[in-house]
């Protein structure tokens, strides 16, 4: 997936290490505390932070202005203990003085109101304003740290997130409306504007959407938010060029948020060297595990299954939900060892010492409030040992996955909005309900975009797609023809590319693969509504469908409107699933599904709690409860590499216990 062939990875970083470290604010406390930082980081095994990601003002106190000598100093505090810098473009938090003196450069919202400085990323990426400032200084950074020893890679921007429904977004939305229609007759075709009087006569007529009277066209919903996904992109690759440039030998990134709905992922990973994600699951989630399996199984498929970066999650608690957990005592290990497990060579956090001031001064640091004998602090720096003992034999190496599920940020935009059949049904929410049932059963997965190459997977789970393009219908019916398993959740196939309905409420291409002849009405379900199905629930949704001759219905409705009609339909290799089986069920039904496909789990037996994944020839098993189990290991010896013990027969985990084995 990388487009260059010889572009640094995070390989020319770890060297063997797994990267440990975080984002590192040291702007925020005196010099004095510098020295005590770097010892702290050394004593806990820190071998990278993170500089600069906010630190415009203090590099551009005033306009044109430069003040680089603290961080000439940090560079070179850090080279000097061996620490190695992602060096951050701080343009995510431009400087006050930017928004008073250029206005353009702050964005607006649907209704029109400015989002001002006093937060962080108050800007407009559609800003010339903007974008020069920020590649001036990018340049500027970028030139006098390219030959230094200090740096390790480039880290762009932080979280790029910002929507822009102002004025000059409006004109940068026209000119890549045209560029991706060329006509206002496409435009108006593709986005159906017969339908109440929409019809556009100008260009100038075209604008972002904006606060309306009733329901916005969706197609228009659809294009703005490709399209800021695309602008946003343009910024990151403005300053991306620039580092480059100074520095090809470099990697460089910037992070995404998990699961976050408003870039696309799969095109934004492509134009990285390093795919870094931020993750923050709460602590008292019961699935919170799962949230980061699912998080870090997209995160190394958007690296094309290269190593990737967990850049930034949180010791202990963070201060933005409405509760803030901390993290009970070994939990952060085992969080972090499950993101090393499914393919991480780089664990980090925000932050490296808590702020005492500011939005964010009740979020944890690896040094919170507590200072080096508070427990979070006394936990990272064992984290630290267990990282440094792992390294040499985990880095560079591969998770594989004989199953794959897809997603595609463009059906996303396309499902969840105004004016569809149930507002209950959301993408990321029927997305993790079957990569839970996937991960409960021990099966590794990928995610895969619907257009790419399916051939290496036995099983390919399509969770939801709503839009699909013609291309990837046309993959997946041929992946299916090549041999392949495909299982598909309902609304899938449901719109093309410009969101349009397929005739028949469905790609007719799909209909006849899953073997459906007609699809009469969809039933949505109310909360606490089930569907009886032979042997199951099934929650969220059921479909009025009738079956083709010859495809098998699995398990049909029972009782009530859709008495006897298929719930699960089989048509050869092709499954079609019509409603949401309660968790359990969905389980059953995929384990016979990919034992069916010649899959197996990682480990037979398992106890509850405890996940099992493969990276290379380890198996790291991490146990996500308090009580101790005992695992039934595989035949022969192993070599435990966190406690350099070897194992033969049963393994005994303790409260959020992991082991690491080697054969
Ligand atoms: C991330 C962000 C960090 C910090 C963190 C707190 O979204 O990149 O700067 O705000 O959240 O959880």
């Amino acid at each position: 997936m990388r487009a260059r062939p010889q572009a640094p990875s995070l390989a020319d970083v770890t060297r063997g290490r797994i990267l440990f470290g975080g984002d590192h604010n040291p702007e925020q406390w005196p010099e004095e505390t510098w020295q005590d930082d770097v010892r702290l980081m050394k004593d806990a095994g820190v071998n990278s932070v993170t500089l600069g990601v906010f630190s415009w003002a203090r590099i551009e106190p005033r306009p044109g202005a430069r003040e680089f000598g603290w961080l000439d100093r940090l560079m070179d505090l850090m080279h000097a203990h061996g620490i190695g810098v992602v060096l951050a473009t701080p343009t995510s938090a431009p400087p006050p003085w930017l928004g008073r003196l250029h206005p353009d450069t702050l964005p607006r919202d649907e209704d029109g109101r400015t989002e001002w400085w006093g937060s962080r990323q108050h800007f407009s990426h559609s800003s010339a304003t903007y974008r020069r400032y920020a590649a001036a200084l990018t340049e500027d950074l970028a030139a006098r740290y390219a030959g230094h020893p200090a740096l390790t890679m480039w880290h762009i921007g932080n979280e790029y997130c910002t929507y822009d429904h102002g004025d000059e977004a409006a004109t940068a939305f026209r000119r890549w409306l045209r560029e991706r229609y060329g006509t206002l007759d496409a435009l108006n075709t593709a986005w159906g504007t017969a339908f109440w009087s929409q019809h556009y006569g100008d260009w100038a007529e075209v604008i972002p959407p904006r606060r309306a009277h009733y329901l916005k066209n969706p197609a228009h919903v659809l294009d703005f938010r490709r399209f800021t996904s695309d602008a946003l992109l343009k910024c990151f690759l403005v300053e991306r060029d620039i580092v480059r440039r100074h520095t090809p030998h470099l990697p460089v990134t910037t992070n995404f948020m998990p699961l976050f709905a408003g870039q696309d992922g799969w095109r934004w990973a492509a134009e990285e060297d390093v795919v870094s994600v931020d993750l923050y699951p709460d602590p008292r989630d019961p699935l919170g595990a799962q949230e980061g399996a699912l998080v870090q199984d997209l995160t190394r498929s958007q690296a094309g299954g290269a190593p990737w970066m967990l850049m930034e999650q949180a010791a202990g608690a963070v201060s933005w939900r409405g509760v803030n957990h901390p993290k009970p005592r070994g939990m952060n290990r085992l969080w972090s060892l499950q993101a090393v497990a499914r393919g991480a060579d780089a664990v980090c956090y925000f932050q490296w010492r808590q702020s005492r001031q500011g939005a964010e001064k009740f979020h944890s640091g690896m040094v919170g409030h507590a200072g080096p004998e508070g427990r979070g602090f006394q936990e990272v720096k064992g984290l630290g040992a267990d990282l440094a003992a792992l390294g040499p034999h985990v880095t560079g190496s591969r998770v594989t996955a004989d199953v794959a599920l897809l997603h595609d940020w463009h059906a996303w935009w396309a499902a969840d909005q105004e004016g569809r059949p149930s507002a209950r049904v959301d993408h990321a929410g029927v997305l993790r309900a079957w990569h839970r049932a996937l991960w409960e059963n021990h099966v590794t997965t990928d995610l895969a975009h619907p257009e790419h190459d399916l051939s290496a997977y036995r099983v390919v789970v399509v969770p939801r797609l709503h839009l699909l393009t013609d291309t990837a219908v046309d993959n997946l019916v041929g992946y299916v023809r090549a041999g392949g398993t495909l299982v598909s959740g309902f609304l899938t196939g449901v719109t093309d590319r410009d969101d349009r309905v397929r005739p028949g409420g469905m790609d007719p291409r799909l209909r006849e693969l899953f073997g459906i002849r007609v699809l009469h009405e969809w039933w949505p379900l109310e909360a606490g509504e089930t569907a009886a199905c032979d042997g199951f629930d099934g929650t969220l949704w059921s479909e009025e469908l009738q079956a083709a001759p010859g495809a098998e219905t699995v398990a049909a409705y029972r009782g009530g409107e859709l008495d006897g009609l298929p719930a699960v339909l089989r048509n050869g290799r092709a499954w079609y699933v019509s409603t949401l089986p309660v968790p359990q069920a969905l389980r059953t039904l995929l384990a016979r599904i990919t034992a069916g496909a010649g899959v197996r789990p990682v480990l037979d037996g398992l106890p509850a709690g405890v996940e099992a994944v493969r990276r290379g020839d380890l198996l790291f098993l991490l146990h996500h409860g308090r009580e101790p189990v005992t695992v039934t290991l595989p035949d022969g010896d192993h070599h435990d590499l966190l406690t350099g013990t070897t194992v033969t027969g049963t393994l005994t985990l303790g409260r959020y216990g992991v082991a690491v084995l080697r054969p």
